[in-house]
Formats: C-alpha cells, sequence, structure tokens
C-alpha cells in the first residue's frame, strides 16, 4: 500500500472536513456573500442571471408562481440556439473550441470551434426546416456521442421544436414508447456508434421501432460507422445528402421564454416513463449559472469535460446547454472508460489538458479499482477541480478521487439533483463551502431545500427525512409530457405545497446536507435512474413468469443492482435457460443497462394481508441482511424459504 492510500484510509471512519483553499478564494467566481444576498432575495438574484442571456425581448416579470405551475421570465423573448452560438461568434469568439471531439476509435478527433458549430447548426435547422419541422413540434433523437447529436438538438432549439433525446442503449420498444407519448414527427439517428470497440446498430432498432410508430415522416441518418443499414425511399435520409449542402445562414427567430426546449424521459415509481419537460429560459438560467459557479468556470482557459452521455439529463445541461451558454471549451468522449486501454480517460485528460472534470461515483469506483497505476502514468497536473453526481459517494471513492487524480488539491464538489430539476440544486461552492466526502453539503444560491418528516416538518440538525425544495427554481420542470395530474401528485402533492425529490437525506450537527438515496421504488444502477415497476414489467412479458418483484440491492461497483424474484406459471420449470432467457427478455425490452444482476425463481412471494409484495423485506433478503419486521407478512415462512434458497443459489451473474 503505498502512502495515498495510507492517507485515504486515515481519512475513513471519521468525517473529515476540508476548508477551501486559499487558492480558490482568491479566485473564485462565488463570493461568500453569495448565499446571503441570494437569500435576502432570490427572485432577484435568478433575474439578474437571467439578464446574462441574450434577450430579443427582455422580461419584466420574474415569477409567476401558480402551485404547482412556475413560469419564469414569461415575458421575454429570446432563442436557445442563439445564446448558445451566434452571441459568441459575434463577440470574436469563433475560434474558440467548443468541443474537442474523441471517438472511440483510436486517433477518431475532430475539433470544432463556435463558428464552425454554428454553420453546422443553421445547415441541420435549414434541413429540418425542410422536412417540415415548425416551431412546437418534438423531434426524437436517438444517437451516439457525437458532435451531430449536439448539433441535432441545436437546431431543434433554433426552430423552437422540442428534442427529445432517447439514450443509445435503449432498444426498440423502448425508443418507440417515448416516441410516441411525445408525438415525434422526425427522428435523428445515426447507422450505429463505437462501443466497448465494436460499431452497434442504431439505424435498426429506429427501424423496427418505427414498425410501431407510423407518426413518424422523416428519418435523418449520420453516417458514423458505414455499416450496412436499410434506407426507406421518401422517409429516410442521409445526414450527408440533406444536411451538408445547406446554406450555413439561419435567421433564428425568437421565442417565449416558456417555449419547451426538451422533453427527457426518466423512470419514475411506475412501469411507464415519464416525459419530463424543460422550458428555454429559466432552465439556461439555471445550468448557465450553475456551471459557471460550481465549477467555478473560467471560459478562456477552462477545458471541461463532463463524463456522461447525451442521453441524460447531465449530458443536456453539462455537456451541451451550461457550457456553450458560457463560450466554454469542452471535452466530448463517445466510448467507454476503458477502450484502448485502462489509461484512455487520463491520456485524454492529458492530451487535452482537461481542468474541470465531471462524472459520476459508479465510474469513479470502477477506475479506483483498476489500479491508480493508470492514472499515475499520466501528467494529470491540468486538473483543478473535481466533480461528483448522480447518486451517493462513498467517502473512500470521494477520497481517492480528491488524492490520487485530484492530487489533494483539486476542490470536489458533490453535486445533488434530479433530470426534473434541470440544473444542480445542492452542492459546494469551490473556494467558499467546505467539503466533507460524501456530503452535498448546501444547497446553491437561490435554492431552499429543506429536510422533513413525514408531516412535513423540518427535522432540524442532525436529523434525517425526505429531501424537499420550498420555493420553486428557474430550471424546474414544467411538468410530465400529457400528465398534469401526474405532475401535481408525484412532486407537490405529498408534503404540500413543496417539491418532493424521493431523496432521503440528513443534515448533520453542523446543518450540512448528505444525501441518502431514494426513497420509492426507483433504483439507481451506476448513475441510471431505472424504475422496478418497468422490470417488473419487463419479466411478466414472459409467458413463463407469473409475478415478479424487483429491487434494488446495495452494489460495491455500479451503487444498486437489479435483483429479481419471480414466480412462474404452472407447466414451466426454473432452469438456466430460464434466466438466461428472462435476463436477454429486459435487455431486449428496456435496455441492457436494466439487466437484472440476480433472478431468483421462487414458489411464493413474500406479501401483506392485502396482497401487497413486499419488497422492502425482498431488498433485505437480496442484501443478505437480517430479516426485520414480518408481522404484516401473511405467511412469514415465504420469506425465510426466500432467503434460504437466495443463499443457497450461486449468483448468476
Ligand atoms: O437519488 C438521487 C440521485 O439521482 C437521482 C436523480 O437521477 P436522474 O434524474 O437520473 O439524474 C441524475 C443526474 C442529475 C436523485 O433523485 N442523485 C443525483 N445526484 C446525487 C444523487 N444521490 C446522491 N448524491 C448526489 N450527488
Amino acid at each position: 500500500m503505498n502512502n495515498t492510500h495510507e492517507a485515504i484510509e486515515a481519512h475513513l471512519g471519521e468525517v473529515r472536513r476540508f476548508a477551501p483553499s486559499a487558492q480558490f478564494a482568491a479566485t473564485a467566481n462565488a463570493t461568500v456573500t453569495i448565499y446571503d444576498e441570494a437569500d435576502a432575495d432570490p427572485e432577484a438574484f435568478w433575474a439578474a442571471c437571467a439578464r446574462k442571456l441574450e434577450w430579443a425581448t427582455p422580461f419584466t416579470k420574474t415569477l409567476d408562481w401558480t402551485p404547482p405551475n412556475a413560469t419564469w421570465f414569461s415575458d421575454g423573448t429570446l432563442n436557445a440556439s442563439v445564446n448558445c452560438l451566434d452571441r459568441h461568434v459575434a463577440a470574436g469568439l469563433g475560434d474558440r473550441v467548443a468541443y474537442h471531439f474523441v471517438g472511440e476509435p483510436e486517433g477518431d478527433t475532430r475539433t470544432i470551434t463556435y463558428q464552425s458549430l454554428f454553420e453546422e447548426v443553421c445547415r441541420a435547422a435549414n434541413a429540418l426546416s425542410q422536412l417540415g419541422v415548425v416551431a412546437g413540434d418534438r423531434v426524437a433523437i436517438y444517437m451516439p456521442m457525437i458532435p451531430e447529436a449536439i448539433v441535432a438538438m441545436l437546431a431543434c432549439a433554433r426552430l423552437g421544436a422540442a428534442h427529445s433525446v432517447i439514450f443509445g442503449g435503449f432498444t426498440a420498444d423502448a425508443l418507440a414508447h417515448r416516441i410516441t407519448d411525445a408525438d415525434c414527427r422526425v427522428v435523428v439517428t445515426a447507422d450505429g456508434g463505437f462501443r466497448r470497440g465494436a460499431a452497434s446498430g442504431l439505424k435498426v432498432n429506429v427501424d423496427a421501432a418505427l414498425e410501431q410508430c407510423p407518426q413518424v415522416r422523416s428519418v435523418l441518418v449520420v453516417r458514423r460507422t458505414g455499416q450496412e443499414v436499410s434506407m426507406h425511399e421518401g422517409r429516410d435520409h442521409w445526414w450527408h445528402d440533406l444536411v451538408s449542402p445547406q446554406s450555413p445562414v439561419h435567421e433564428a427567430q425568437a421565442f417565449p421564454a416558456e417555449q419547451p426546449l426538451y422533453v427527457m424521459y426518466t423512470s419514475g415509481t411506475t412501469a411507464k416513463p415519464k416525459g419530463i419537460l424543460h422550458t428555454t429560459a429559466g432552465y439556461l438560467t439555471h445550468v448557465m449559472t450553475t456551471h459557471s459557479l460550481v465549477f467555478d468556470l473560467k471560459a478562456d482557459t477552462d477545458v471541461v469535460w463532463t463524463a456522461a452521455d447525451i442521453g441524460w439529463v447531465t449530458g443536456h445541461s453539462y455537456i451541451v446547454y451550461g457550457p456553450l451558454c458560457n463560450g466554454a471549451t469542452s471535452v466530448l468522449y463517445e466510448g467507454v472508460p476503458d477502450a484502448g486501454g485502462k489509461d484512455r480517460w487520463w491520456r485524454i485528460v492529458e492530451d487535452y489538458g482537461v481542468t474541470i472534470l465531471y462524472t459520476a461515483p459508479t465510474t469513479i469506483r470502477t477506475l479506483m479499482k483498476w489500479g491508480d497505476e493508470f492514472p499515475l502514468a499520466h501528467d494529470l497536473t491540468s486538473l483543478r477541480l473535481l466533480g461528483s453526481v448522480g447518486e451517493p459517494i462513498n467517502p473512500e471513492a470521494w477520497m481517492w478521487y480528491r488524492e490520487v487524480i485530484g492530487k489533494g488539491h483539486c476542490p470536489i464538489v458533490d453535486t445533488w439533483w434530479q433530470t426534473e430539476t434541470g440544473g444542480i440544486m445542492a452542492t459546494p461552492l469551490p473556494g467558499v463551502t467546505a467539503t466533507k466526502p460524501g456530503a452535498a453539503m448546501r444547497a446553491f444560491p437561490g435554492i431552499s431545500i429543506d429536510v422533513v418528516d413525514q408531516d412535513g416538518q423540518s427535522v432540524g440538525n442532525g436529523g434525517g427525512g425526505f429531501l424537499v425544495v420550498n420555493k420553486p427554481w428557474p430550471g424546474m420542470t414544467r411538468g410530465i409530457w400529457g400528465d398534469p395530474e401526474r405532475y401535481a401528485e408525484t412532486y407537490w402533492s405529498q408534503v404540500p405545497g413543496r417539491y418532493f425529490a424521493g431523496d432521503g437525506a440528513k443534515l448533520d450537527d453542523d446543518g450540512d446536507l448528505w444525501i441518502l438515496g431514494r426513497i420509492d421504488d426507483v433504483m439507481n444502477v451506476s448513475g441510471h435512474r431505472l424504475s422496478t415497476a418497468e422490470v417488473e414489467h419487463a419479466l411478466v412479458a414472459h409467458e413463463a413468469v407469473a409475478e415478479a418483484a424487483v429491487v434494488g440491492a446495495s452494489d460495491e461497483t455500479t451503487g444498486q443492482a437489479v435483483v429479481a424474484f419471480v414466480t412462474l406459471r404452472s407447466g414451466f420449470d426454473a432452469s438456466e435457460v430460464l434466466v438466461d432467457n428472462l435476463r436477454a427478455l429486459v435487455a431486449q425490452m428496456i435496455g441492457p443497462i436494466a439487466k437484472p444482476k440476480r433472478i431468483l425463481v421462487t414458489p411464493e412471494l413474500p406479501k401483506t394481508r392485502s396482497g401487497k409484495i413486499m419488497r422492502r423485506l425482498l431488498r433485505d433478503v437480496a442484501e443478505h441482511r437480517s430479516l426485520g419486521d414480518t408481522t404484516t407478512l401473511l405467511d412469514p415462512s415465504v420469506l425465510s424459504m426466500i432467503d434460504d434458497l437466495m443463499r443457497a443459489t450461486p449468483s448468476d451473474d
């Protein structure tokens, strides 16, 4: 064990507090007075932030709040794409790099300046117009992590059409559901992408999905991998045929502040994913401000690498809209962390002089497991700030990140937020707030967060309970696409008048905030949100399955892992083949990320007298904990039998 690891271990078991370094305090974008200033008048704080955008018509109203519906800056007009591109080009920053693109295959790189991105977005906007896309439409984007994905998003925004980006790991069924729910008429995709050294197929999934979506009239296809794909006459168009010859000029129109910008599907507590709607001005204000202050962005010198997928909200807010609104330079990496060697990430940091690295704990834990020799073989001295997002970070991973990657001098910002919140809600501010390994510390300025009990009463320092947001904020979702009742019920009715996040949290004795994880039936696997109901729904679609109960069990690397308990219909027997088929079915219906790590076939499931499956107790079984209070069960022996079975059956992963 080297000295660094001894230092890490010495810090575990006690809660360490790291004061902001003098270096950061001297030059930080945020100052110590920011919290008080924002608290004194949050609306004025956000209005001042919003004025940093370029408006066609300046707003005069800041917030209109009729619970549970908020509008921000509603009488102003602007264009999101102009704010990301045109204004930087007009300010003479056209030669600044917007993205250093790094494809998964070695040597496949592109440098994209603000000028070239602007021109390509204009071409794509002209092409989408030609395909009939108009303001108010929705366009589905199903692409690998390549620059054209960002171009397509910004081209939609330029036209006032909302994009719905669907993660490339989702399969045809999931894709079809999302396309139908948002009533998309145009799909932008690629033949495939590069992942784990091979070409994945995307167009083939679009073709299968569109068999269920007759309303889709046009598909735009980027040639990325060169694989054979079928093109449907009249419906499908190659990007290089339709977009590339277009004019690089496109006059952008201004749209209302509340123009829908995008819909992003995420898992809730039911089998039906929710289309989370974000609108323009409030969202841009939130992500631009947080990107600048949380990451202490110096746009003319920093190289920001948000290592997330564009198919999730982190990519939308901190690869696309936040950095572009701020005129920052980002790295966009297509592939997995070990493509071309376990030091691939650190080579990218060294090659591009990455200064700000933002990723999920699951990746940090994986990189940590591979060993220090990989980061140590590279010059990482360009790094000056590290961020974490998506799930609770365990203190050991936090300390490794700080000591081995950040060499003890990079502040770590553990940022809590959600698809629904649009941008970061709780985080330390570098140079201002102290940090503790595993704590999100406090609400971002202008945001009011509390931890409350069942009755909505504040728990106070030293207490634990539910995380709520007390007041509306600019980046908050404006609703669930097509389902206003579910929006009101899910987020605003549990603690009346306050936003209910679905997370458990505690305040320590210093009043610092610790996020404990979901308290509902939402799992967090490798930072991906999955609903237990969605996986159960896939399992019972198999003819052999009578009932299924799914839980998220703690997992060292992925945070949580999917564990399923199924009972079979009569005439079917448990077998390894059946279990393999069930896992494959889940992968096919939802995507490989949802594949259960374990599936246990059991004669019965533990139920209450009213017939409700007790998932809480099944989680105890899956985590090999001693069984808690089983008195509410109709037949407690069922649970002991499952527990014995679980211990006796070798893991099938
Ligand atoms: O449980 C919380 C967890 O991720 C959930 C939100 O997931 P999603 O909408 O996919 O967005 C992820 C990226 C913003 C939350 O309800 N979560 C997110 N950040 C943290 C976290 N849990 C603990 N600490 C965090 N920093």
